[in-house]
């Protein structure tokens, strides 16, 4: 049976190619045709042949079909960007029929396409579409919408922080409750959906750069402070600081050269004295800015006396501001670090360089496989971790490069705790031209 489904599918994929590169009257056209309707008479013989499409694999039946042969995931994607779920061949299988699905296999995806009424037009009648249901469409219109907003929602972050940065490098008066809004939008969305949130921060820099880590580094430490429990307006504190604990990065000249050790080293004291002239009854975003690359273990800077301790905020920015940098720009020279291994290069400084409890704490939220890790599974194909599953090794993986390497026309989303497959390693993104951000 699953030789036959074999066969069959991939004289479909013959078959549509025949069709874009012959006229009807050339052998190589003719040959494609009759070997479909052949392929089709053997497998329809003992009765009709069902094929569904589940999660980017055919199925023969309930059947799943093994192997990756000719036409097998192109298949699967042309079914799935048409949101056809299933394909029923019944016999008589005629050319009639050859043709006029392969045509309509070749047509170009579209939300308006509707192919039950395609097939009948070309006078299709040996072949039954199961069209996903538009719940499960509706469902994927929805998630594309959310993912706009939250786009859009970042930008204004990014646009506020700039003026509230551009504010205190002229010494003019800031008050920091104008960013409790926009911490708090950020922490609805966060328990509304953690994978959209933590997608948000895998944007990658460019000119932004310095805009878009403080935004990171809030997520990151707002994801510590869920993780721990803290009430609402500790959260609110918190992401405050976080937001602003590089800020005193804005009194140099990032342009010159000579400029940016002094910056590095100093930054800490010349932001903590910045926030120290605005009004904020915690003294959060001050101490933040000041202790945040003290190092748990007093390896850091500035210097600190032997019995200081930092406050609990700025050793939880300590570890997000870690991160961020080690899975944007690398570890101890290396160009770039996948997600997974900034995470292996945080437990090695859990104790050392960062408080041991808060490292953990995040590396249990981040999991094995972070959101965002690009990853390859065991059949080649290529996704980004959407989310964290039961299993810390299975995540969900939104699939977006098929076995042959090529981009999908949509991603499919797979639960690897359901998946024959599983995910074999990380690979850097820009290795495969993979934009994460844009799969999240
Ligand atoms: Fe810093
Ligand atoms: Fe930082």
């Amino acid at each position: 049976m699953n030789t036959q489904a074999t066969d069959l599918i991939a004289s479909v994929s013959t078959m549509r190619k025949a069709i874009q590169l012959y006229p009807e009257s050339h052998p190589a056209y003719r040959q494609a045709a009759d070997g479909f309707v052949q392929a089709a008479a053997d497998a329809l013989a003992s009765g009709p042949l069902v094929i569904n499409v589940y999660e980017g694999r055919l199925y023969a039946g309930s059947d799943v079909i093994t192997g990756d042969g000719p036409g097998m995931s192109s298949l699967a994607d042309a079914m799935d960007a048409r949101l056809v779920e299933s394909l029923t061949f019944e016999a008589p299988f005629e050319e009639r029929d050859a043709k006029g699905l392969a045509e309509v296999l070749n047509l170009r995806p579209s939300p308006e396409l509707d192919v039950e009424e395609e097939l009948g037009k070309r006078g299709v009648r040996h072949v039954h579409v199961g069209t996903i249901t538009d719940e499960e469409a509706e469902e994927r219109a929805e998630r594309d919408r959310r993912r706009q907003e939250d786009r859009a929602l970042y930008h204004r972050l990014v646009a506020q922080l700039r003026r509230l940065s551009d504010m205190l490098k002229r010494g003019e008066d800031v008050e920091l409750s104008t960013a409790v809004p926009m911490v708090e939008q950020i922490m609805k969305r966060l328990m509304e959906d953690e994978a959209a949130v933590l997608g948000m921060a895998t944007i990658n820099a460019g000119s932004e750069e310095e805009l878009l880590h403080g935004i990171n580094v809030m997520i990151y430490s707002l994801h510590i402070g869920v993780a721990l429990g803290l009430p609402e307006d500790g959260l609110t504190s918190l992401g405050i600081s976080a937001l602003t604990h590089d800020i005193g990065k804005v009194a140099f000249d990032r342009d010159d050269p000579a400029q940016e050790a002094e910056m590095e080293r100093l930054h800490p004291t010349v932001g903590a004295d910045m926030l120290s002239r605005v009004p904020d009854e915690t003294h959060a975003p001050m101490l933040v800015a000041y202790e945040h690359h003290m190092g748990t273990d007093g390896s850091g800077f500035p210097e600190r006396q032997g019995d200081y301790v930092a406050h609990p905020y700025s050793r939880m920015v300590s570890v997000a501001n870690r991160y961020d940098r080690l899975s944007k720009a690398g570890d101890n020279g290396e160009p770039t670090t996948t997600p997974d291994k900034a995470v292996a290069a945080l437990l090695r400084r859990a104790g050392g360089e960062l408080d041991p409890f808060f490292a953990r704490l995040f590396v249990r939220v981040l999991g094995v496989f972070p959101i965002g890790c690009v990853v390859r599974l065991s059949d080649h194909s290529v996704g980004v971790v959407s989310a964290r599953g039961e299993d810390l090794f299975a995540p969900q993986v939104r699939v977006v490069l098929g076995v042959d390497g090529i981009e999908l026309d949509e991603p499919i989303d797979v639960d690897m705790a359901q998946d024959e497959r599983s995910v074999v390693e990380v690979v850097a993104p820009e290795n495969l031209g993979v934009t994460v951000s844009e799969y999240l």
